[in-house]
């Protein structure tokens, strides 16, 4: 059967005012790069001729300038899910001009298919071909991609010539309850599924011919901080397999996305006392590549390859070598809380700000302005072997304590944290009663500016289980938000 070779400006006229899109792709990588574009010049013609045009836009993470950031200046998008990074999005949500729903990362295909959210009227997937009979061959992420294409009525396939992720990919699909079975991954690196996303070929309504890299991230330059940071994790995972906690051969490592979370693996590099180690996580940077090409990492199990363009087309140079030690799965596998549970994940995930018990708010800055989102982290925090959060223990040249005496906003609750590590160390809450945490936490983790502060608190807060004094629980934000610097913060109106 032969396609239809379309233009981006034709694809965008089979999407219409108040349709459900499901695209391909995983953060920037993977995702469709011509054709939301167009619906957003569309999106802006309707809206002059007085006609309205929204749609519902669902992906396996967040997209970048080119899908959220157009959109949004189009007005174009009345819902969204599940994560996002694009600064233009991310202050309409805060703004409230479109809908947001911050979800699980692992449960947004499984959404889809339970119904949970509207209907997926079309969807655009990223593909470096398409067979007659319907194989996608998809570039730089898993996602949902087999998910919306087999909800979709239509489906835009962008071949993407730039892209040689040939033997990478490995999608599975699980069935729904009550029919699910086990996945049978029992390694990083296994591979369960198919190469390719099968799709009926009698939806897709055309090809559209590209040649476009991925936009990328640009992470800031190791500091002080994060070196200090990253190097507390590694000693962390040292002392601990020295302990005989993690077995000798080591276990999978998680890392989250950032600048944090890049630099504690970037001190992966000179740590020797470490075995070469597998990953098993939703999304690779380019430290990965490298400390694959050292032979610290022997594979690397993700959903999306969020690499540099120079990265990239690195690891395409060299396909040969990495083709093995390199997985690219759906979002719902690569996160999905039974295998991460099965294989004894090392999770590490970066915090906006810990409580003096263990509590974790990832995503929303005092607890109304949405960050980013909870991205995979949870999947990951809940289901780990250990379960550590990194973050710098201040924030804004000093004014913010990144820990406080209860988050504001509660992504990963004590029960979920194992470890937290700033620059000044590792708090390791495992076995230990809630006073023992606070103390342990503020002692380990706090900037020494805040010591005292964090210490009086705890001063003025009413025995129980947990002590805590709650009108005072949320006074250092108050204090940041009314006065700009959490150092203010008096408690002598709370006695
Ligand atoms: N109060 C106010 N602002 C804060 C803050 C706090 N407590 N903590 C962080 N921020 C701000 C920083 O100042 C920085 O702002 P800037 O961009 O204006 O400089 C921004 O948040 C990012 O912080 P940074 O310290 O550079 O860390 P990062 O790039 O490592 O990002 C998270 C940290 C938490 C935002 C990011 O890791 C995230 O979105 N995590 C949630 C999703 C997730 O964990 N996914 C991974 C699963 S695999």
């Amino acid at each position: 059967m032969g396609y239809r070779i379309i233009t981006a400006q034709e694809a965008a006229t089979y999407i219409n005012n108040g349709d459900g899109v499901g695209i391909s792709g995983f953060t920037l990588s993977g995702t469709p790069k011509t054709v939301l574009p167009e619906v957003a010049k569309r999106a802006v013609e309707e809206h002059e001729a007085g006609r309205p045009f929204k749609i519902d836009l669902y992906s396996g993470a967040s997209t970048g300038d080119a899908i959220d950031g157009e959109l949004t200046r189009a007005q174009a998008i009345r819902f969204r899910a599940p994560f996002l990074s694009n600064p233009t999005v991310r202050t309409a949500v805060n703004n409230g001009e479109m809908v947001y729903t911050d979800l699980h990362l692992s449960l947004m295909a499984q959404d889809l298919r339970y119904g949970f959210m509207g209907k997926v009227n079309v969807a655009i997937l990223e593909a470096m071909d398409i067979t007659d009979d319907g194989k996608v061959y998809l570039t730089t992420a898993g996602g949902i991609g087999q998910t919306v294409a087999n909800l979709a009525d239509k489906i835009i396939i962008e071949r993407n010539v730039y892209h040689h992720t040939e033997g990478l990919h490995d999608v599975y699909e699980p069935l729904d309850p009550p029919y699910r079975k086990e996945i049978p991954i029992f390694k990083a690196d296994d591979r369960v599924g198919k190469p390719y996303v099968q799709v009926d070929p009698k939806k897709v309504v055309g090809i559209v011919e590209v040649n476009m890299p991925n936009e990328v991230v640009v992470f800031k330059e190791l500091d002080d901080v994060t070196r200090r940071i990253g190097e507390n994790v590694v000693n962390f995972i040292v002392s601990d397999m020295k302990r005989g906690i993690i077995p000798a051969c080591g276990l999978p490592i998680q890392s989250g996305i950032g600048n944090v979370a890049n630099a504690v693996l970037k001190s992966l590099e000179d740590c020797n006392e470490i075995p070469p180690l597998y990953l098993y996580s939703e999304v690779l940077q380019d430290s990965v590549i490298k400390l694959m090409e050292l032979g610290r990492v022997k594979a690397g199990s993700t959903c999306s390859l969020s690499l540099s363009r120079e990265c990239l087309d690195h690891v395409y140079e060299n396909l040969d070598f990495f083709r093995d030690k390199l997985v690219l799965r759906p979002s719902e596998i690569s996160n999905s809380p039974e295998i991460i549970r099965r294989l004894g994940i090392i999770a590490m995930n970066t915090a906006i700000e810990a409580d003096i018990y263990g509590c974790v708010n990832s995503s929303h800055i005092c607890g109304t302005r949405l960050m980013n989102g909870i991205g995979g982290s949870g999947d990951f925090a809940r289901n780990a072997y250990i379960s550590i959060f990194t973050c710098p223990s201040t924030q804004k040249d000093g004014k913010i304590s990144s820990i406080v005496p209860m988050v504001t906003h509660p992504d990963h609750s004590e029960h979920d944290v194992n470890i937290i590590v700033t620059e000044w160390g590792v708090a390791d809450l495992r076995g230990k009663g809630p006073e023992e945490r606070a103390k342990i936490i503020i002692e380990n983790c706090a900037h020494p500016d805040y010591k005292q502060l964090l210490w009086d608190y705890l001063a003025i807060s009413k025995k129980g289980h947990i002590h805590h004094n709650v009108a005072a629980s949320l006074a250092m934000h108050a204090t940041f938000e009314r006065e700009g610097d959490m150092h203010l913060t008096q408690w002598n109106k709370f006695v």
